[in-house]
């Protein structure tokens, strides 16, 4: 079994440079199967969730070459089935994208029920509602497999989504980029990924308007042709590193990343107390200058305070005096990870979607990562801590970053991975 071990207490200095954006990659990479020609995506993150994906499109028949760590070339056009059922594509949660890929390419899609980060009812209601709006009649087969087919007439539609949903104005947005005639989706997400997915699939010769506002018109088009193209930084990483810097109360330059993404992030770490200085593809941050002071914090769909930065977040108002309350209001259950902060000293309640903080000192304790950005959390806390913190279920953080180790080694943080062959040897690996 692998292990993360930390040794907290170093502040963090130095640079740290982001990769591509997961959710970003996790995307355009399904959307690849609608291209007619080969593709290179570039700027590629090196995590386990792009393996799966990419192992999936291999699978299904698409010639997928690993030209280096970030980039791959993917050649579509041998895939000759709309089936994609096997297990590995219950692994990951992007994996119903391929809904809207096959369906856009073949009119018929048949994809096992996917899998992902466990915090709450996840539903794909939306995702439906919107195929079914474009001619596909739906049907869940065994309970596992979701089955698409718009074979009699496959059209663009005005589809108006009840709720803020990245998976599903993706899964639409793919969908419709071949359909005939025009496809408005209305009350959109507008995260960086959606827009990105956008511009890979308009670089391509899609006709997709909007992106990044709630608005997105799309008209389909016959034909797209090969593109080299390269992801967005990962706005999510980022804010990890941000988190992290602003809780070890240190200094880092965080590279390659669109500074426009972090506004929220940065706004809310400035509000504490941390200096941040924007350049183009750059951003220090410097929690040195003075005490950090507690707040609140709300998600919200982009351009609000993302989700996905939660745990990280209130790992770091563990480490800050006073309370500081969090609103989650995107997921219904997304503190699981909390009762882990609790056993480092962690004084945090509960109550619905709140989460109440009361910041004050982390010990180590052996935990576990009990989803992806739940293990990011876990990794703060462990920097900060006094001793030694190992966390357990490391395969979620590395679903979601890449090189995560050397990059907090890089910054000067006592970390390792450890892997035990059994319960007395410890061999180091990294
Ligand atoms: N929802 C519905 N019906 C639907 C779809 C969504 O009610 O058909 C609800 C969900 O239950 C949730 C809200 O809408 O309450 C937002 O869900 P959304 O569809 O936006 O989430 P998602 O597409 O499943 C993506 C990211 C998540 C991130 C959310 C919100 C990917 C692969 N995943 O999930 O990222 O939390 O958007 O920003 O892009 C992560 O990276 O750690 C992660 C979990």
């Amino acid at each position: 079994m692998e292990k993360i071990m930390i040794t907290g207490g170093k502040p963090l200095f130095g640079e740290v440079t982001v990769s591509g954006a997961k959710n970003a990659a996790v995307a355009i990479i399904p959307g690849v199967v609608l291209c007619d020609e080969p593709c290179r995506i570039e700027n590629i993150p090196n995590i386990s969730d792009v393996s799966v994906i990419a192992n999936i499109l291999r699978d299904m028949g698409a010639m997928v070459r690993r030209v280096d760590k970030n980039t791959l070339d993917i050649d579509p056009r041998p895939i000759n089935t709309f089936e994609a059922t096997e297990d590995s594509v219950r692994k990951m949660r992007a994996s119903y994208y391929l809904l809207g890929a096959l369906l856009g390419r073949f009119h018929q899609a048949k994809v096992a029920l996917p899998g992902g980060c466990n915090f709450g009812v996840r539903p794909i209601d939306q995702h439906l509602k919107g195929f079914q709006l474009m001619g596909a009649k739906n049907d869940l087969i065994n309970g596992a497999i979701i089955s698409l087919d718009a074979t009699e007439s496959f059209h663009g539609a005005r589809v108006y989504f009840d709720t803020v949903s990245v998976g599903s104005t993706i899964n639409v947005m793919l969908a419709a980029v071949k359909a005939e005639g025009q496809t408005i989706i209305e009350n959109a997400a507008k995260e960086p990924h959606i827009v990105d997915l956008a511009n890979f699939l308009n670089s391509m010769g899609a006709n997709i308007r909007g992106a990044g506002t709630d608005v997105i018109k799309i008209r389909g088009v016959e034909y797209l042709h090969g593109v080299t193209y390269s992801i967005i930084p990962d706005q999510i990483e980022a804010g990890t590193y941000m988190a992290a810097a602003a809780a070890t109360r240190g200094k880092v330059t965080i590279r390659n990343i669109t500074p426009k993404h972090l506004e929220s992030i940065s706004s809310k770490l400035r509000e504490m107390g941390c200096e941040i200085d924007e350049y183009d593809e750059a951003v220090i941050i410097d929690a040195t200058v003075r005490p950090l002071t507690r707040v609140n914090i709300k998600t919200m769909p982009h351009p609000g305070f993302p989700t996905d930065c939660q745990p990280q977040f209130v790992a770091l108002l563990t480490t800050v005096k006073g309370t500081s309350i969090v609103n989650e209001s995107v997921w219904d259950n997304r503190y699981q990870y909390v009762s882990e902060l609790v056993r480092m000293g962690a004084n945090i309640s509960v109550e619905g979607r709140l989460a109440i903080i009361e910041g004050g000192r982390l010990t180590a304790a052996p935990v576990k990562a009990t989803d992806l950005r739940a293990g990011a959390a876990m990794l703060i806390a462990g920097l900060v801590a006094e001793g030694t913190t190992n966390i357990s279920n490391i395969s979620y953080i590395e679903r979601g970053y890449s090189d995560v180790v050397t990059k907090f080694q890089s910054l000067g943080a006592d970390i390792k991975k450890v892997y035990y062959p059994d319960h007395d040897e410890v061999v180091t690996t990294a």
